[in-house]
């Protein structure tokens, strides 16, 4: 057989999985017919196949776009190229970068950015968990801003990253961020430019405390400056955040809530709301101690697992001078939840990182002897696979998301489980 005929006959076999496979992109047109989880535009193919669609700004729903589209066996993904209708609903974004930059795909979703949130949240929660099971929205306050930024020097510019891309979108403000922060960023990009600052190109966070006003700067080595009027410092001092009655202080560039003054809020009035207390509280991935000490004296005791030392050094000095008595370990929480863990009185309250609980860890949580266990999760996929591990021992009493990270399709899901007897 000659070359032509050989693939000629190849042609004639091809399979409809092969013809989609991931290497064929093409163009598309036509609705968006709902919002899933993550902010996706879901479309759909002339043979009723799900498509997927990414967008450098809000979608809304019923507007009608263009956009490249590779398609898979089963569905099809892609990223909206052009708006053909557009939602009267849309607003003007009020920061110049909102189309290229990384940090936030909402700002044109104005004062409906939280519907569409909730939109979102709906989606995943009625897929995952299924039909009916009732659940409140806690949306954002238009004060909360980001008390956290994390932005990237390459010797030239300062800013943050280009969505999908490790190319530098310069920013010489953030409006999602707290004012001083945002105030900060030409003066850092000065210190780095002038070399009164370690100018490799790198990572920095600048990142300040409740109520805003120090900024503090952090390299990627670790290293810390605090601004003054004359410039930068090297400081150690903590950051320190007084949430209403609780007081939390922290190094720079750990981990701590992006919006502190609401996240502070949102949690403590929604775990207050649930009648949260007992004996023992299992403050589990505790971090600097943020849910003990939202919850304070409503339990008798406190024990805080986290893995991060520093982190624990201040869980310990932030809970003593609070006045709560705990216990605060360094460990992994898979490694150390221990069989049949805690008393009909006592709380687990798990707040793990984006890719939620180990399976070997949800199987020990199952046997657990406490009464109610409380699931925080930023990833709401992971977050309703534990639920449904769980479920296999735990009811699920309440069910919340909370809108802790304005301007993007980001939440917080917050789930209250009782044990079967
Ligand atoms: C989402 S943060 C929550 C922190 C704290 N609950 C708060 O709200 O401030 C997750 C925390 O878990 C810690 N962590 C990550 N993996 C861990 C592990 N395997 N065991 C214990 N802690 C872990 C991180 O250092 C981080 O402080």
């Amino acid at each position: 057989m000659n070359r032509k005929a050989e693939s000629g006959s190849r042609k004639a076999k091809v399979s409809p999985a092969y013809r989609n496979s991931p290497a064929r992109t093409e163009s598309w047109r036509g609705p968006i017919e709902r919002l899933a989880w993550g902010g996706k535009g879901v479309g759909r193919s002339e043979d009723g196949r799900l498509l997927l669609l990414e967008a450098p700004l809000a979608l809304f729903p019923g507007e009608v776009v263009e956009a490249t589209v590779i398609w898979k066996s089963r569905h099809g993904e892609g990223r909206v190229t052009r708006w053909i209708t557009r939602d009267p609903r849309r607003a003007q974004a009020a920061c110049p970068v909102a189309e290229t930059c990384g940090g936030c795909e909402l700002w044109e979703a104005g004062h409906h950015a939280s519907g569409l949130k909730r939109q979102m949240a709906t989606d995943l929660l009625r897929r995952q968990l299924g039909e009916g099971v009732p659940w409140t929205w806690h949306p954002a306050p238009e004060t909360a801003r980001r008390h956290r930024i994390q932005l990237h020097w390459d010797g030239t510019g300062l800013g943050y990253f280009r969505r999908h891309s490790h190319a530098l979108v310069p920013v010489s403000a953030c409006p999602a961020a707290a004012d001083p922060l945002s105030d900060a960023i030409p003066r850092l990009q000065e210190a780095l430019a002038g070399q009164a600052l370690p100018f490799r190109p790198g990572r920095w966070e600048l990142s300040t405390g409740t109520p805003a006003e120090t900024v503090w700067a952090a390299d990627e080595r670790g290293r810390i400056w605090t601004l003054e009027p004359d410039g930068w410092h090297r400081g150690t001092e903590p950051i320190r955040h007084r949430l209403g009655d609780a007081t939390l202080l922290h190094e720079p560039g750990a981990f701590f809530q992006i919006s502190p003054p609401w996240a502070a809020e949102a949690f403590g009035g929604l775990l207050r709301s649930w009648d949260l207390k007992g004996g023992t509280l299992y403050d589990l991935y505790g971090g600097v101690g943020l849910f003990s000490a939202l919850l304070g004296d409503r339990f008798r005791h406190r024990i805080l697992v986290e893995s991060g030392e520093t982190a624990v050094v201040w869980a310990r000095r932030n809970l003593e001078s609070a006045g709560l008595p705990s216990e605060c370990l360094v460990a992994d929480v898979a490694a150390w939840v221990p069989e049949g863990l805690g008393g009909a009185e006592d709380v687990i309250l798990l707040d793990p990182p984006r890719a939620g609980l180990e399976p070997s860890l949800c199987d020990r949580l199952v046997g657990a002897g406490a009464g109610r266990l409380v699931l925080v999760g930023c990833d709401g996929a992971a977050f309703c696979r534990d639920v449904k591990r769980l479920g296999a021992a735990w009811d699920l009493d309440q069910l919340a998301v909370l809108d802790l990270f304005p301007l993007t399709s980001h939440v917080e899901c917050v789930a209250l489980m009782t044990k079967r007897p």
